[in-house]
């Protein structure tokens, strides 16, 4: 049984398919499979649904935003670098009325001076960074516990 009827939606931006090959002294040495696998045991843990999805391409994770307006229930979003700059992702989030929690597995603000800038944030519901792989579990946590509905 699941607590809700609609799966939530793991997206992965660009680069994030190189994890355990890219810079593993920030990143770590586990895969992009091993994240897809850890979110699977959370999802499985939580008894929700996930959909996950990983792409290089802006226009790639606005359709993929897009999609999830009526078959997802909420979004965990690590759009890497487009994070920090890409209105065009911003306008999304805000386009699909869905609560969207912003995950980054690295702690950006301890990191150069453009990292921290999240274009994203104010219209998220929250923002994860430096927890690793647990940021996804813990955003994933907060949309089934919550049902997106805020709580102060
Ligand atoms: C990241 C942080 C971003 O600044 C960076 O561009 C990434 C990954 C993270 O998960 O820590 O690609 O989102």
């Amino acid at each position: 049984m699941t607590k809700n009827d609609k799966p939530y939606l793991v997206l992965n931006g660009p680069n994030l398919n190189l994890l355990g090959v890219r810079e593993p002294d920030v990143y770590g040495r586990a895969t992009y499979d091993d994240l897809c696998r850890y979110v699977q045991k959370r999802a499985a843990d939580l008894r929700v649904g996930v959909r996950l999805e990983q792409h290089s391409s802006e226009g790639a994770m606005i359709d993929a935003l897009h999609r999830a307006m009526t078959k997802c229930a909420g979004v965990v979003l690590n759009a890497g670098a487009y994070t920090h700059y890409s209105y065009a992702l911003r306008d999304a989030v805000a386009a699909i009325g869905l609560p969207v929690v912003e995950v980054h597995i690295s702690n950006v603000y301890a990191r150069e001076e453009f990292r921290h800038v999240s274009v994203l944030a104010p219209v998220c519901r929250g923002q994860i960074a430096g927890l690793g792989f647990a940021g996804y579990g813990l955003a994933l946590a907060y949309l089934a516990d919550s049902r997106g509905e805020v709580e102060p």
